[in-house]
C-alpha cells in the first residue's frame, strides 16, 4: 500500500480560502507542490532528506537551544550531554537545508547563547505546562564542554556559525536581535543578556536579497536607508507554547528581503508555526517540520484562519 500524492487541484474547488496547508506524510515530500503549504510531523533531518534539491527560496528557523528543555520526545535536539554532538546534529540538518535551497536562496538562523554550568550539575525543575503536559527544564546541567571553564559564555552562536561556514555556507551577516523587554536576570557580575543572533547564510556568493523591501527610516528623519544589522524587536510569547517563539516582526524582514510572493519558505523547527504564519500573511507558501505532534496541532490551529488545512492520509490499493 503506497500512499498517493495529495493533489491540491482536486481540492481547489472545495476551498474558499486562498491558501492550502497539507498535514503531509514525509513519504510524499519528493513530489511537493509549490502552490501548497505543508506541516510535517517528524524529525527535521529525516523529513528534509525526502525533499527534492533546490526547491526552497528561503529558510527561517530557530533550532532548540542546547541544555534548556526536555520535551520528552525521542530524537529531540538540545538534550545532548556534549555541546559538540549538538552542533554536529545541527550542521547535518542545515546541510540538508543547503541541498534543498535554490542556488540563490538564503538561510536566516536565529540562535541565542548560554553559559557553562558553573559546576552545578542539577537544575531545579520548572513548572511550565504545555497543553496540560509538563515541560521540564532539563533536570541536569550538561557538563562544562572540553576547553571551557565554569561560568564561561558558551559562544554557541559563533561556534555554530563557524561550523556552518566550514561546511560550505557563506556567512553574510550577523544580525543582533535586541530585545528591549527582556526579563531581568539575577546576576550582578555581568550585564543582562538582551540579544540573540540572526545569521544570514547563503549557498552561493550571489543570492536573492531585496534590500528595498526592508529599508528603514534614515537617522536624519528624511527618507530611508539600508536596513542596519541591529534589529529592535520585543519578545512576544505565543500563549500556548512554552518554548521560545519567534515574534512575527522578527521573521517579517527576513521573508520580505529573501523571497517574493509565491516562493516556498522552510522552517525545519516549526514550533508554534510563526514562520508559516508570516509566510502565509505575505502570500508565500511554506514547509514546516516539527518533531512534537502536539506543536504541529498548535501550528495548525494558529494557521487555520489563513488557509484550508487538509490531511493527507488517503492511500491506494496496489
Ligand atoms: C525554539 S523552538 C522553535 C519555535 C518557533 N520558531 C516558533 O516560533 O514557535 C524549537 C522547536 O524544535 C522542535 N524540535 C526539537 N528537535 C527536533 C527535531 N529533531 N526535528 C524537528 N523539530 C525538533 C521542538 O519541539 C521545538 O518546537
Amino acid at each position: 500500500m503506497e500512499p498517493t500524492l495529495f493533489d491540491p487541484l482536486c481540492y481547489a474547488e472545495e476551498t474558499q480560502k486562498e491558501n492550502t496547508i497539507v498535514i503531509g506524510l514525509p513519504s510524499l515530500l519528493s513530489k511537493i507542490n509549490k502552490e501548497t503549504s505543508y506541516i510535517i510531523s517528524g524529525d527535521a533531518l529525516a523529513a528534509l532528506k525526502q525533499l527534492p534539491d533546490e526547491t526552497i527560496q528561503i529558510c527561517v528557523t530557530s533550532p532548540p537551544y542546547w541544555g534548556l528543555r526536555d520535551y520528552g520526545i525521542p530524537n529531540q535536539i538540545g538534550t545532548e550531554m556534549d555541546i559538540y554532538e549538538y552542533l554536529d546534529k545541527l550542521v547535518k540538518v542545515f546541510r540538508e537545508v543547503k541541498r534543498v535551497l535554490k542556488p540563490d536562496g538564503t538561510f536566516w538562523l536565529n540562535i541565542g547563547d548560554g553559559y557553562t554550568s558553573g559546576g552545578r550539575a542539577y537544575r531545579a525543575p520548572d513548572k511550565k505546562t504545555d497543553n496540560g503536559h509538563v515541560v521540564r527544564g532539563l533536570p541536569f546541567r550538561p557538563p562544562t564542554p572540553a576547553g571551557l571553564k565554569p561560568k564561561d559564555l558558551l559562544g554557541l552562536p559563533w561556534r555554530l556559525a563557524f561550523s556552518l561556514q566550514a561546511d560550505g555556507w557563506y556567512l553574510r551577516a550577523d544580525i543582533i536581535w535586541f530585545k528591549p523587554n527582556i526579563l531581568p536576570e539575577s546576576v550582578k557580575d555581568r550585564p543582562t543578556i538582551a540579544h540573540e543572533y540572526i545569521f544570514l547564510l547563503t549557498k552561493n556568493e550571489r543570492y536573492y536579497y531585496d534590500y528595498q523591501e526592508i529599508l528603514e527610516p534614515a537617522a536624519s528623519g528624511k527618507g530611508y536607508r539600508n536596513k542596519r544589522s541591529v534589529w529592535t524587536v520585543n519578545t512576544e510569547p505565543y500563549p500556548e507554547a512554552h518554548f521560545a517563539t519567534f515574534p512575527p516582526a522578527l521573521v517579517l524582514p527576513c521573508i520580505l528581503a529573501g523571497s517574493k510572493p509565491g516562493d516556498l519558505v522552510l522552517d525545519p523547527f516549526l514550533g508554534s508555526g510563526t514562520t508559516g504564519l508570516v509566510a502565509l500573511q505575505q502570500k508565500r507558501n511554506f514547509i514546516g517540520i516539527e518533531l512534537n505532534p502536539e506543536y504541529c496541532e498548535l501550528a495548525e490551529k494558529r494557521l487555520i484562519p489563513y488557509a484550508t488545512v487538509l490531511r493527507e492520509t488517503h492511500e491506494t490499493e496496489d
